[in-house]
This record gives C-alpha cells, sequence and structure tokens, in this order.
C-alpha cells in the first residue's frame, strides 16, 4: 500500500490527476473507474486542463463509474450521469461512446447489473479504479454491511449516507432510497486502486480502513488485501494515521 500525504486538497487533486494520466500514458486505450462525489471535482478540474493543455487525450479511454442513484432520470441535475456529464465528460475529447454509467433507470435492475460486469470484461477489466470514501467507510455505495456483496448490484442507502448527501437534493426526503453500485469484488478485480479522501469529516473511516480490521462493517478495509493499491490523504483526512 502507497500511502501519499498531499499538504491541502489542491496538492491532493494534482497527484491524483497525475495517476491518472500516468495510467492513460503507460497504456494507451486505458480502462479508468471513476466515482462522483466532492473529493474528485478537484481531479477533474486538473485533467480537463491538462486537456486543455494538449497534454492529454481521452480519445481511446474507455470509464466505469462506480455507482448511480435508483430512479434519478438521467437529465436530473443530481443524476451520476449529470455529475459526469457536467464535471467532466463535456469539458474533454472522450468518446461518449466509451463511458458507462449504471443504469438507474432501467425497468430490469438485475439485468443492468450483469450487463454492467459483462461490459467491464469485455473491455478486458479496469487498469486504474479511482475511489473516494463515505464517512462510514462505504466505496461506491458499498454500506457497511456483514458480508461483502460481489458484483455490481441493487443495494439500499444507509441513513447515514443518505443524509450526508441531502445536501445536494435539499432535503433528506428527496435522496433515494436505492442505488445501483460496482460490488466489493468488481472493485477487488481492477488492476490498481486509487482512493482519495479529504477533510476532517473522513479522517476516522480512513483509519479504520488502513488500520483496522478488514470487515464489511467498514468496507473500504477490504481494499488492504489489494495489491496495487495507492491512498491519497490530505492533512486532515490522514490526520488519526499512525
Ligand atoms: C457518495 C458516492 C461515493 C463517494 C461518497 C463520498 O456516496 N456514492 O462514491 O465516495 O459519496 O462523497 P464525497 O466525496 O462528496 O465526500
Amino acid at each position: 500500500m502507497n500511502i501519499i500525504f498531499a499538504r491541502d486538497y489542491d496538492e491532493l487533486s494534482r497527484l491524483a490527476a497525475a495517476k491518472v494520466a500516468d495510467t492513460m500514458r503507460s497504456k494507451p486505450g486505458a480502462v479508468l473507474g471513476l466515482p462522483t462525489g466532492s473529493t474528485p471535482l478537484g481531479m477533474y478540474r486538473e485533467l480537463i486542463s491538462m486537456y486543455k493543455e494538449g497534454k492529454l487525450s481521452f480519445k481511446d479511454v474507455t470509464t466505469f463509474n462506480l455507482d448511480e442513484y435508483e430512479g434519478i432520470p438521467k437529465e436530473d441535475e443530481n443524476s451520476y450521469y449529470r455529475f459526469m456529464r457536467d464535471n467532466f465528460f463535456s469539458h474533454i475529447d472522450i468518446d461518449k461512446g466509451r463511458t458507462n454509467i449504471p443504469d438507474g433507470m432501467s425497468c430490469d435492475v438485475e439485468e443492468e447489473c450483469r450487463d454492467y460486469e459483462r461490459r467491464i470484461e469485455k473491455a478486458s477489466g479496469i487498469d486504474l479504479m479511482v475511489l473516494g470514501i463515505g464517512n462510514n467507510g462505504h466505496i461506491g455505495f458499498n454500506e457497511p454491511a456483514s458480508y461483502y456483496a460481489g458484483i455490481t448490484h441493487r443495494v439500499k442507502l444507509h441513513q447515514n449516507t443518505i443524509e450526508a448527501n441531502a445536501r445536494f437534493f435539499g432535503s433528506v426526503e428527496k435522496v433515494p432510497k436505492y442505488a445501483v453500485t460496482m460490488g466489493i469484488k468488481s472493485i477487488m478485480h481492477c488492476r490498481s486502486i486509487m482512493i482519495l479522501a479529504s477533510g476532517k469529516a473522513k479522517a476516522g473511516a480512513i483509519k479504520k480502513a488502513l488500520e483496522g480490521s478488514i470487515t464489511p462493517e467498514l468496507p473500504a478495509s477490504v481494499l488492504q488485501l489489494h495489491r496495487d493499491l495507492t491512498v491519497i490523504v490530505d492533512e486532515e483526512a490522514g490526520s488519526l494515521l499512525k
């Protein structure tokens, strides 16, 4: 495990973008796993700048997003589809046909999950999976549970997550109760993983994830078992680490 302590959020974002760019340069046609949330926004901004300065092209890149809310139409301002389009995809030269996000409006969720896994397999797997972390240690929408859910699946969101994400929806009641997420097995199968954490609110989850016991009650702790894991924390998120 490679833990990088960034001075602040800006440095974290630059380091994260540099790692994505390295992956793309070392493997033309790289397959990236991408997260939503406020943490990766700076990384996306850095990547957009690199593209605009002519230092990076996303033409041959394929992407798979981690998760999507259930029952939120693509065009809704709170869908992860909109998040990715507005904050990243519409600013770069990526082929939209190569971007994949679980369909939270599918009338056959089970089939959508199976199909998502088939698409990842067809792309020969994910080279670099970028993750954020929830305050309760969730990754994607893999919530604390008594077992590890394997592949892409439908999940009931925890009250803690609903409350944390209510800031985007204006009220707790408007946050969807279900989502579709890549599972722990889908994540652990990625060839390399980079997890980002910024701010005091993440310090406890990061400490438990990296220094605590490996348990589905703290989903991110399973990452300790991955053979190519990079962790980038800013000063506050890394403040409790030994
Ligand atoms: C959501 C997403 C996660 C993300 C988490 C943390 O629940 N499903 O993938 O890591 O939020 O978000 P933030 O970076 O805004 O703290």
